[in-house]
């Protein structure tokens, strides 16, 4: 069992688009364990997106993703993390796959709909940033 982070981003949340993307990952099997509907503060956008501090889309971003409303989640399954990034398809639309929400949905790089974690280390990190541990819920499917 694995554990990713998932956020739509403020582009998801205006377009009316949480619902779909949150119908995708149930369809897909994965399960729900967390989540919030929350602005990020620039403070917690910086430490989520260290990582890209100095390129050109840094500052951007920083202003898209603290513009308005997102809804962070954590999903948990077996390769949560490789499915969903599946499920999400590439950062410019233009090469995601037909079928991927990105392809689907966004036309620009810069307002891609949703974020996942690409890694292990980076789904730690990032559910550690919005999360509380007493906030994940594990749970079994009883019906
Ligand atoms: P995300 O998965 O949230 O991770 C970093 C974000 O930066 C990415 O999605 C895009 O929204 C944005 N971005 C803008 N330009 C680029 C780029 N050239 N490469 C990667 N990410 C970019």
């Amino acid at each position: 069992m694995e554990r990713t982070f998932l956020m739509v981003k403020p582009d998801g949340v205006q377009r009316g688009l949480i619902g779909e993307i949150v119908s995708r990952f149930e369809r897909k099997g994965l399960q729900l364990s967390a989540a919030k509907f929350m602005v990020l503060s620039e403070e917690l956008a910086e430490k989520h997106y260290e990582e890209h501090k100095g390129k050109v889309f840094y500052e951007p971003l920083l202003t898209f993703i603290t513009s308005g409303p997102v809804f962070a989640m954590v999903w948990q399954g077996d390769n949560a993390i490789a499915l969903s990034r599946a499920l999400i398809g590439k950062t410019d639309a233009i090469d995601a796959s037909p079928g991927t929400i990105r392809s689907d949905f966004a036309v620009h790089t810069n307002f891609n709909l949703i974020h996942g974690s690409d890694s292990a280390a980076n789904a730690e990190k990032e559910i550690s940033i919005y999360f509380s541990p007493s906030e994940l819920i594990d749970y079994e499917h009883t019906i």
